[in-house]
């Protein structure tokens, strides 16, 4: 008896866990998984719109990181910049936060991941 309270537990704390990712969640709200999407075959990541200020959540399972580029260009790697939290790891979250108006890109910087489709592209108005 003991055993399945524990499995009806679990499965109790699993269900209440997955709920937040049932309800659908404006941009930037996030979290966003962070994947490769080709290699995922998970269409590309859309566009995103944002007021600086505003932060959104990146999280991955795998190998990956995040970086801001002033470039969609994925070989342009002098122009990527560091991102708290954001660097290559066997999993892990970056809150990523923009603080200037204009069009950024967060990228994943390791490997080809990248041109595999790992790119964000954000469009950041003025704060309102
Ligand atoms: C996102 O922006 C890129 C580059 O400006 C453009 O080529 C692409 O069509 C846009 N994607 C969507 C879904 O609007
Ligand atoms: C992101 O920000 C939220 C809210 O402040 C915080 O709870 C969370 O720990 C942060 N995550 C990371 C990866 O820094």
């Amino acid at each position: 008896m003991k055993v399945s309270f524990y499995a009806a537990a679990v499965l109790a704390i699993c269900a209440a866990g997955l709920l937040p990712l049932a309800t659908p969640t404006p941009v930037p709200a996030g979290p966003i998984t962070w994947l490769i999407p080709s290699e995922s075959n998970v269409p590309p990541y859309q566009n995103g719109t944002a007021s600086v200020g505003d932060t959104v959540t990146y999280v991955w399972s795998m190998y990956h990181g995040v970086v801001f580029s002033t470039s969609p260009d994925c070989n342009a790697k002098t122009l990527f910049q560091q991102i708290p939290g954001g660097a290559d790891s066997a999993s892990g979250a970056a809150n990523v936060t923009f603080t200037t108006p204009g069009t950024i890109y967060v990228i994943c910087p390791v490997g080809d991941h990248c041109s595999e489709g790992q790119i964000q592209k954000w469009t950041v108005s003025s704060a309102a």
